[in-house]
């Protein structure tokens, strides 16, 4: 948990620094500084062949904002599980929540440890009256997310449960449909799911996501929009569906996004009944 989070990344193990992670490969092109020259080369060589990615990323957090403003505000949920979080970057998910409604609680859960090292830097920018917690764990195992979530969030109030740019680190499909299903079937009815993720759209984006896995970052498995679609069985989707992201209620482009663009990436939110 967030307590024992050690304080400076520049104290983490040398090795960390030789091999792509996938938390510092998206935050090189989400536009932000902490990554190193082995992130940054690995993200190169997936733009060569899908020079989408970085417009993909800026949108996606485009997305997190809206889908959390939504949640916060509209559907009045107080409390978020945000599985996958990566590196904090702008507005992240605990911000955006609690600048709605600052009595907010959200628990971050991620298994890369310099993700876990900057934990201290979101925990920093938390409201008074809201609570921000950081889980380190595998998402492979939902019952220690389940278990140290429990003491930070209220299991029968709603919970919007997050799981963005993640579920496609999970190999198996029915795998990664059982984890989310899991989670799903222990929080409150009244509470959310909420996915993004890539899709296999065409020669391009699967080349890149060869050369992602090549470059030793762990491989991330493009599912079709149809297996997104799968994650919300028994939930009630909330308008619009499962869409291109900058399709889910489009808003104002914020992050120096210019315009939107279609990348194949595809989010959607169902309500537990
Ligand atoms: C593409 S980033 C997405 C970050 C954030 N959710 C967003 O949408 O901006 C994927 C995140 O998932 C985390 N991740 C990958 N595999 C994981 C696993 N097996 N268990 C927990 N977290 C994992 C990575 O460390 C990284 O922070």
């Amino acid at each position: 948990m967030s307590d024992d989070a050690p304080g400076d990344p520049a104290l983490l193990p040398a090795e960390l620094t030789r091999v792509p992670s996938s938390a510092r490969v998206w935050n090189y092109w989400l536009g932000g500084k902490d990554y190193y020259a082995v992130d940054r080369d690995a993200g190169d060589t997936v733009a060569a062949s899908y020079p989408q990615i970085v417009t993909l990323a800026r949108q996606s957090r485009q997305f997190l904002i809206r889908a959390v403003r939504t949640l916060a505000g509209e559907l009045g949920v107080r409390q978020f599980l945000d599985i996958g979080t990566g590196l904090p970057t702008m507005l992240n998910t605990h911000e955006v929540a609690q600048a709605i409604a600052p009595d907010c609680r959200v628990v971050y859960v991620d298994n890369d440890p310099i993700v876990l090292a900057h934990a201290r830097v979101l925990l920093a920018n938390t409201t008074a009256e809201g609570r921000t917690s950081y889980v380190d764990a595998d998402v492979h195992d939902p019952e220690r997310i389940l278990a140290e979530a429990r003491e930070i969030l209220d299991f029968d109030r709603p919970i919007a449960v997050m799981f963005l740019g993640m579920l496609g680190y999970v190999a198996d499909f029915d795998e990664a449909k059982s984890i989310a299903t899991r989670v799903m079937d222990e929080v409150a009815p009244g509470s959310y799911l909420l996915v993004r993720d890539n899709t296999d759209s065409g020669d391009g984006v699967r080349e890149a996501a060869d050369n992602y896995a090549k470059s030793g970052v762990d491989p991330y498995h493009l599912r079709t929009v149809a297996q997104l679609g799968e994650y919300f069985a028994g939930l009630d989707l909330v308008e619009p569906g499962v869409v291109p992201v900058e399709q889910w209620r489009p808003g104002a482009v914020e992050l120096g996004a210019t315009h939107a663009e279609h990348t194949g990436d595809h989010g959607g939110l169902g309500r537990k009944p």
